[in-house]
């Protein structure tokens, strides 16, 4: 057994013992696991939801027509044109400010995409997404269910450029930004999804009032691909008992990668 195996397997282990001792934060809330394999499995073969109750401007900007303006990249950019539009991109304000645009981490050939929220002063530092602190917690509990981004994980953001003072993402900002999402996307193909916060949740199911608590432990489908919405890592450095209820989702996240 490897050294970075077993450290994995020790994470897991105290992760599972974290969960026997603090039950009542930990039961995964709406599915079990057969249900989850179903949905699932429904999902590969369903068109994305029609409901538009709890959508808006977010959602559109992800799926709806803004994808084919002139401004956005078309359906036919190829990866690396994508990423080197999005590198000198001036769509929005936040150009002027940033340092380096943030537009991935990880393997194009990924099985799992990971979606932040924006990056923060490491990443606007770097170029590269979840370096800080709540990079390596990511990291971390990723690891416990053999994922990382050297092997089998990309990792990006919703908005590539830092907002300043590490302020919320703007509706306008999110608007411009997400064609790049979809089209990263719609190229790495990836088997799904994790949306880690409430932008990035929202964004993707398009349940922009829904609380991050009410989508988690569940699997949602965007456009064909399931996607599984939790919490921040940044959320779990500051209320370290949702940890938890994150290993939960990675849980479901590995059933559901296991099961396709
Ligand atoms: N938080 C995010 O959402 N993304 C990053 O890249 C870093 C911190």
């Amino acid at each position: 057994m490897n050294i970075e195996r077993s450290q994995n397997e020790e994470a897991a282990r105290l992760l599972r013992q974290r969960q026997e001792i603090s039950s009542q934060d930990l039961f995964l809330a709406r599915l079990t696991r057969e249900e989850a394999l179903q949905i699932v499995s429904a999902s590969r073969e369903q068109p994305p939801p029609s409901d538009s109750s709890d959508s808006g401007i977010l959602q559109d900007a992800v799926v709806g027509s803004n994808l084919q303006s002139p401004s956005s990249p078309e359906s036919t950019t190829s990866y690396t044109e994508l990423r080197d539009d999005a590198l000198t991109c001036t769509r929005c304000g936040l150009a002027e400010s940033r340092k380096n645009v943030v537009f991935s981490a990880g393997v194009e050939d990924a099985c799992v995409m990971v979606v932040g929220e924006a990056p923060g002063a490491n990443e606007d530092d770097t170029g590269l997404p979840f370096v800080g602190a709540a990079g390596k917690f990511l990291d971390l509990l990723l690891a416990t269910v053999d994922l990382s981004r050297e092997r089998n994980t990309y990792i990006c953001n919703v908005i590539k450029c830092r907002p300043p003072g590490n302020r919320d993402p703007m509706p306008d900002e999110i608007k411009s930004c997400s064609p790049f999402l979809t089209r990263q996307i719609q190229l790495i193909q990836p088997e799904a999804l994790l949306a880690v916060g409430s932008f990035a949740a929202r964004l993707l199911t398009g349940r922009e009032k829904t609380a991050l608590g009410r989508m988690r432990g569940e699997v949602h489908n965007y456009q064909g691909v399931p996607l599984i919405a939790t919490y921040h890592p940044a959320a779990l450095l500051r209320n370290p008992k949702w940890t938890c209820a994150f290993w939960e989702d990675l849980q479901l996240l590995r059933q559901v990668l296991n099961s396709g």
